[in-house]
């Protein structure tokens, strides 16, 4: 019990460190949550501090799922790494160390996904690139990417990762509540690249 109190724990800690609001107010001297979408995630990072900010933050978001996912492997626990993760999605969507306002839990998700199962986390990625090329919108490439991988999880007979991926669906869907009424409204921001964009 010790154990899994103290994963959940250091797996809360590693997703509450707020790397997007530490990396734009040290580097950039900008609290990203007072630009853009308000999110303290990858996207908002690439949208309001650039290419070079966004990719650390995405590693470094990627990151602590994966070590937090990692736990169990590390501390010779039967306790399953998609459960450990979900300490370290808490702590990034509700981190102790930024006033509990953090990000939608999509890129700490992926990576305890990665810690679990790799090749499934390759195809929610490749499933996440393909969306994202035709529609150019990350939330609406994160919603629809959920709502696909919950069936498709269906074929790693992984009853777990099923339960896990329909509760994780149910809250970033929740999450992007704001995203939503504005992909309704036709006003959601959309990255610079993929099918139908001009220079
Ligand atoms: O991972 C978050 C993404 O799906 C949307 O971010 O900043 O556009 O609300 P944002």
């Amino acid at each position: 019990m010790v154990k899994i109190i103290f994963m959940f724990g250091v797996a809360y800690l590693l997703g509450s460190i707020p790397s997007g609001v530490w990396i734009g107010k040290k580097m950039y001297g900008k609290d990203i949550r007072d630009f853009g979408s308000g999110n303290s995630g990858t996207t908002n990072t690439f949208r309001i501090l650039g290419f070079k900010a966004g990719v650390m933050v995405l590693l470094a978001d990627v990151l602590k799922g994966t070590l937090a996912g990692s736990l169990p492997y590390f501390l010779n626990s039967e306790l399953n790494p998609m459960v450990v993760g979900l300490g370290a999605i808490i702590g990034h969507t509700f981190p102790i160390f930024a006033q509990f306002k953090g990000g939608k839990a999509v890129a700490t998700s992926a990576g305890v996904l990665l810690a679990y199962n790799p090749p499934f986390f390759i195809f929610c990625v490749v499933l996440f690139l393909v969306i994202l090329y035709f529609s150019r919108m990350v939330s609406f490439s994160s919603i629809l990417g959920l709502l696909i991988i919950l069936p498709s999880s269906l074929v790693t007979n992984d009853w777990v990762l099923t339960t896990i991926a329909g509760i994780l669906a149910v809250f970033i869907i929740y999450r992007h509540k704001d995203n939503i009424k504005r992909i309704r409204l036709g006003t959601e921001s959309k990255v610079p690249f993929g099918y139908g964009y001009k220079k």
